[in-house]
Parts: C-alpha cells; sequence; structure tokens
C-alpha cells in the first residue's frame, strides 16, 4: 500500500514475500537512518538497535556470542527467582482481594530481571539511585519520540530532568566497568560478558563508551517488549479458559511442586505454544521502519529513493491467506509439524536477517519462564468492566494498563490437578 507522509512517499508492505525482501533479500538497500531510531541516540548513545553498516556489524560481531542460548542459559535461575520473590509479595495483594495493574508489574519484573542480568543491579527499585535514574528516563523518552523540540542543549525542564537521569545511568555503568576493568569484581553478567568478548576475525574489543551504549540500550530494548509480550498473554489467557486450563494441566503434569528451570522447557510445548501465539496476536514490535537507500521494485512496485518503508508484524501476523481464522487465540497453530509448513515471514515478532532481535532466547527463556511460574500459583482473571484497547507507543501495550484479581490456586494433595478458588 503506498501513501504520503508529508512530503515523503511512505509504503506499507505486508505480504510475507515484501517483508522477506526488505529484510533479507535486499536488505543493504534499507537502512534504518530515521528520526525513530535516531531520536534515542541522544540519550543512549549508538547501540546495536538505532545504527546500521560498519559500525552496527562490529558490534554486532562482539556481542553475538554473549546473547548465545548457551550462554543466555546461565540467566534461567535468575528469572524464575525473581518471579518467586515477587509471588511473595502478591500473598497480600491477594489476600485483600485487592486489584493489580498487570502491565506494570510485568514491566517492573523484566526491569528488575534484566538489570540483574546486566549488571546485576535492582533497576526497579525505586528507593535505589540507579532505579529513580532509570525510571525518570523511561518516563520521559517516549515523549522525545513524539516531541524532541527543543533539543537536549536547551536547559527546560524536561531536558534538566532526562540530562540529570542519563548522567546518574552513565555514572553506575562507568563504575562498574571500571571495576569489572580493574578485576576488583568476579561476575557472570552480561556487562562482564560483554567487556570480555572479541571480535572474532579482528580480536578486537568495544571500548567503554561503546559498552555504555549498547549497555544502556539493552535495559531499553530488553525489558518493554517482553513485559508487554507477559501483559498480553495474560489478557489473552483470562479470555479463553479452555486454553488456560490446558496450560496449567501441562505445567502440573510436568512440574507438580517444582519451581520452573530451563530444563523443564522442552517437556513444556504448550506454553512454548502460548507464547508464540501471543506474540502473533499481539507482537511488541507492532512496527518496524526502514528509508530506501536507492530506488527498488518490490512486487512490481517502484520505490522510490528516500522512501519510507513500513513493516508490520501486527498486521502480517493476521494476513488471512496465511492464517486461517486471524483474530482467534489458537495456540494450536504453532505445533511444530504446522509451524514448519508456514513462511518464514508471515510471523516475524523478533524481525529478520541481519538485524534479527539479538535478544530472541533470552526473551523467549523468559516468557516461558515467568508465565509458568506465575501459572503454577495464580489465575488472574480481568476486573469487570474494562475496556481493553491496544496502543502503539514504542512498543505495543493495553492503554491504561490491565487490572486482574489475583486468584490463588489450591493444589490438591497427591493430584496432577488442580482447582481455583
Ligand atoms: C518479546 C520480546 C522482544 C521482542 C518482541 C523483540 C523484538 C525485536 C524486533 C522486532 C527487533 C528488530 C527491529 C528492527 O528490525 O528494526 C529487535 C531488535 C533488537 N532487540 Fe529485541 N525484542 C524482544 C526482546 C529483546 C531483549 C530481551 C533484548 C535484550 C536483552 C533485545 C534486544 C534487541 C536489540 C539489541 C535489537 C537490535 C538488533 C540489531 O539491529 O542488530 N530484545 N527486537
Amino acid at each position: 500500500m503506498r501513501t504520503r507522509l508529508l512530503f515523503w512517499p511512505c509504503y506499507l508492505i505486508f505480504h510475507p514475500d515484501c517483508v522477506k525482501h526488505v529484510l533479507q533479500g535486499n536488505h543493504q538497500n534499507y537502512d534504518r537512518n530515521l528520526f525513530l531510531y535516531k531520536a534515542p541516540q541522544a540519550f543512549l548513545g549508538k547501540g546495536l538497535a538505532t545504527t546500521d553498516g560498519p559500525s552496527w556489524l562490529h558490534e554486532a560481531a562482539i556481542q553475538q556470542p554473549a546473547f548465545h542460548r548457551t550462554r543466555i542459559a546461565a540467566f534461567s535461575a535468575l528469572m524464575t527467582e525473581v518471579t518467586a520473590a515477587m509471588l511473595v509479595q502478591w500473598q497480600s495483594i491477594a489476600e485483600q482481594g485487592r486489584p493489580l495493574d498487570i502491565a506494570e508489574e510485568m514491566m517492573r519484573l523484566t526491569l528488575r530481571i534484566i538489570g540483574q542480568a546486566l549488571f546485576t543491579v535492582n533497576l526497579s527499585d525505586e528507593s535505589d539511585t540507579v532505579g529513580q535514574a532509570f525510571t525518570t528516563v523511561l518516563t520521559l523518552l517516549g515523549s522525545y519520540l513524539y516531541l524532541s523540540f527543543p533539543p537536549l542543549g536547551v536547559p527546560t525542564p524536561r531536558n534538566q530532568r532526562m540530562k540529570a537521569g542519563i548522567q546518574a545511568l552513565d555514572a553506575v555503568v562507568q563504575r562498574m566497568i571500571v571495576r569489572i576493568r580493574q578485576r576488583q569484581v568476579e561476575r557472570e553478567d552480561l556487562l562482564s560478558m560483554l567487556l570480555q568478548d572479541q571480535d572474532e576475525e579482528t580480536g578486537e574489543r568495544m571500548s567503554d563508551q561503546q559498552v555504555r551504549d549498547e549497555v544502556l540500550t539493552l535495559l531499553f530494548a530488553g525489558h518493554e517488549t517482553t513485559a508487554n509480550a507477559l501483559t498480553w498473554a495474560w489478557y489473552l489467557l483470562s479470555q479463553h479458559p479452555e486454553v488456560e486450563c490446558r496450560l496449567r494441566a501441562e505445567l502440573d503434569e510436568v512440574l507438580g511442586n517444582q519451581m520452573p528451570s530451563l530444563e523443564h522447557l522442552a517437556r513444556l510445548p504448550y506454553t512454548h505454544m502460548v507464547t508464540e501465539e501471543t506474540l502473533r496476536l499481539y507482537p511488541p514490535g507492532a512496527m518496524l521502519m526502514r528509508r530506501a537507500i536507492a530506488e527498488d521494485v518490490i512486487n512490481g512496485y517502484t520505490i522510490p529513493v528516500g522512501s519510507l518503508v513500513f513493516l508490520s508484524p501486527y498486521v502480517t501476523h493476521r494476513h488471512p491467506a496465511y492464517w486461517d481464522e486471524p483474530e482467534v487465540f489458537n495456540p494450536e497453530r504453532f505445533r511444530p509439524e504446522r509451524a514448519a509448513t508456514r513462511h518464514r515471514y508471515a510471523y516475524f515478532p523478533f524481525g529478520g536477517a541481519p538485524h534479527l532481535c539479538i535478544g530472541n532466547h533470552f526473551a523467549m527463556m523468559e516468557a516461558q519462564l515467568v508465565l509458568a511460574t506465575i501459572a503454577q500459583h495464580y489465575r488472574l482473571p480481568l476486573v469487570a468492566g474494562q475496556h481493553v484497547e491496544p496502543q502503539v507507543v514504542t512498543t505495543i501495550s493495553p492503554r491504561g494498563g490491565l487490572q486482574v484479581t489475583l486468584r490463588r490456586r489450591v493444589r490438591r494433595a497427591n493430584r496432577a490437578t488442580s482447582s481455583s478458588r
């Protein structure tokens, strides 16, 4: 579909063949030299998610090993432990029957997980200076995407708060880099991995400035997306009791009373399918943008140089030529035999090569472990009378949050099944 944004020609691309062309086949012709990607650079620096070309290639080569499935596995215990700690706090809320904004809660949880995984700090603790600085930057970042004027150098109250937040985060990251480089601390977090890793071909490591930029980028790219995926999973489960029932049956059978672990995930196929189907209906990165560097032809349409190209996993994931009853929540579509026959780009919640999300294994492991740990103990029915409406800012989330009630599951002794109050 062709349209215009002020003076720029824009192309909205939904067919999987065309998505493949832009993200993979002719990706050299499409860059991210766009406001949406450039605006955050003023705060986050030049991290992997906002750059292109040689600097992106160099940093991607250094970072990829840290995000390899085998190294990411080390964070599985952290994910369930942090979730279990949250459940302890839920007990009194459940007893009092108070509603809970699960969108906010998932945001706090995933922030805590990524903070701990990256540099062993609890970023969701607002009594902590780092936590406060992070919350300030996070809250203001969305407003800059809409209105970046006046630029950061002008001392408006908003700019001053933003600068103070960034400076506080910078200081803490810098302090940690120095301590790790001087070997004052031995840790197995992502920051330590990034500092140790090097480009296999050139042997180069990242400079402190590059590490700082990547760390901030990973903090932002690595928590809101997963939090929204989990929020939508709770929404969809609350609307589909039959799916929730099957999920619980699988968890009871495989886990019993044990805490979920990485080893369990291979034996929790339905949990995996529920996660995939949630990412189909509500892909957190609902819209990807590119700019055509040179003229191109896609499916017979000429794409002039400089055009904006929009790709939408949200729309393609509902393309009726590729999905039966596309609006229906049905995890069965992700049975391996059915998924194997599908067009690779009919489903791309994590984008595609070469800019495929570097955190995809981390995110999938986290989403499944969090889902399993919570669903083992709680049901989360929606508070009645809410109008749930998706909104897209940087990611897709329910406008105004999602209020749920915490219903503790009561497991019967010596039974693989369970009931709920
Ligand atoms: C459900 C969770 C997530 C979703 C749906 C998601 C989605 C995406 C998508 C669609 C892209 C491609 C953007 C583009 O092509 O313009 C991307 C890139 C990226 N993501 Fe994720 N993401 C998730 C979680 C994470 C996590 C947990 C991390 C880090 C720990 C992360 C870090 C990144 C980075 C650094 C990039 C840039 C990669 C590059 O351009 O080379 N993401 N993500």
